[in-house]
């Protein structure tokens, strides 16, 4: 019998707990950093969470200039602006605190300090890209796991979609998580980013690429989440389970590098490339009707998942059981949560159906680890779900 193979690829540090941020001195001290390129957006400068990175900059005796004029989901040339810039302020070091959207084009920036390639070349050939600064990555949301993944995900409107630079050499060096940073995550951004890190442990673990590496980390974050989803939501003073789902964001982040995610992601791009929807608000319309499509090639993972995740009294004795009721589950998660179900008050009309259905189709870095083949009739019949 042939091994199972696997790969486990990670920052080279990550830190986290009581005052994870009173490290970033030692980071920079210990990186032999001169000067920092500090990634984020201008939400967060308001709010002051960027406020609590710059005091330890300021600790730290260095010189650091700051990034904060990136939109929300950026296309790649709203990353090449701000990486032009970086590449003039004359920075060595990456410290990124934000959201997926800031660490992105944070990772990007660190294999962009040349004048070899863009990010459009990055496009077409993800496999140049080079490190050339390291990188500091503090998420704020929990999350998208961008602060482990070897992903940059960019928006390409002339393509009306959302495409992944996958490359190595754009994993974070170091990571903080630091509860502070999600403390007062606004209940609809925590809600739809938490559900994201929940696709991404529900797809890698039923993954046509999952293994036994990924299993772990998939399977850790899916019960972490199933538990902790609700109350880190409702409750501003549940900072237990808030630093569970930064964990478990991170885990999901280690289970798309091990593994990669399926069909909601597949599904999910062409939601963000052509009408902007936010990244967990699409993943969590389609995470129902995709893992109901998928249940039937799916039912043996989908046990194993629910008796991991279910800590409650109810025994189920089949696996048909326990997948549709694991299933059913993470649809009451969503409806719990208010997350939109439905592309209704997104611009989106039936006429615009044959559009989204070829553009899901060039996703096939992600629809190839679909454990069910999905055709584009079948992609079509899950988007009229939704509609
Ligand atoms: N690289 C990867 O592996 C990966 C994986 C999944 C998604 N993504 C990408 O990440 C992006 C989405 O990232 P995201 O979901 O983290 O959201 P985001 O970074 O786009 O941020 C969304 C909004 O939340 C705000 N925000 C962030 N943290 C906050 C906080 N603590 N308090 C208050 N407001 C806060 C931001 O200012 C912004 O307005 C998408 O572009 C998606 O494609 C990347
Ligand atoms: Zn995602």
């Amino acid at each position: 019998m042939a091994l199972e193979r696997y790969s486990l690829k990670l920052p080279r540090a990550v830190l986290g707990g009581e005052d994870a941020l009173g490290r970033i001195p030692e980071i920079l001290a210990r990186a032999g950093a001169e000067k920092v390129g500090a990634f984020t957006d201008k939400g967060l400068v308001k709010l002051g969470l960027f406020g609590l990175v710059e005091r330890q900059l300021a600790a730290s005796g260095l010189s650091w200039e700051v990034f904060d004029d990136l939109p929300a989901e950026p296309t790649y040339t709203d990353v090449q602006k701000v990486v032009d810039r970086f590449r003039a302020s004359g920075a060595d070091f990456i410290v990124a605190c934000g959201g997926g959207s800031v660490m992105d084009a944070a990772k990007l920036a660190s294999v962009l300090l040349t004048d070899e390639y863009g990010v459009k070349e990055l496009l077409d050939d993800p496999l140049r890209a080079q490190k050339r600064a390291s990188l500091l990555a503090i998420p704020t949301t929990a999350g998208t796991g961008a602060e482990c993944t070897p992903n940059a995900i960019v928006g390409v409107p002339e393509r009306k979609l959302k495409i992944g630079i996958v490359n190595d050499a754009l994993i974070s060096d170091y990571v903080i998580l630091d509860v502070e940073m999600i403390r007062n995550l606004p209940r609809p951004i925590a809600a739809a980013t938490g559900v994201d890190a929940l696709c991404h442990a529900i797809e890698c673990f039923t993954s046509n690429k999952a293994n036994p590496m990924s299993d772990s980390f998939a399977l850790e974050a899916f019960d972490l989440i199933m538990n902790s989803i609700e109350r880190a939501c409702d409750d501003p003073a549940a900072l237990g389970e808030k630093n569970r789902m930064q964990l478990a964001a991170f885990y999901g982040g280690v289970a798309i590098t091990a593994s990669g995610t399926t069909g909601v992601h597949a599904l999910s791009y062409p939601l963000g490339g052509m009408y902007h929807i936010a990244h967990g608000v699409s993943n969590a319309m389609l995470l129902v009707p995709v893992m109901e499509f998928n249940e039937p090639a799916c039912r043996a993972r989908f046990a194993r998942a629910w008796d991991r995740a279910y800590h409650g009294g109810e025994r189920l004795a089949t696996d048909e059981e326990k997948s549709r009721a694991l299933v059913a589950w993470m649809g009451r998660i969503v409806e719990h949560l208010g997350i939109p179900t439905s592309l209704t008050g997104f611009g989106v009309s039936r006429g615009d159906l044959d559009d989204l259905v070829d553009a899901s189709m060039q996703v096939t870095r992600l629809l190839v680890n679909n454990m069910r083949e999905i055709t584009a009739d079948d992609a079509r019949a899950i988007y009229e779900r939704i509609m």
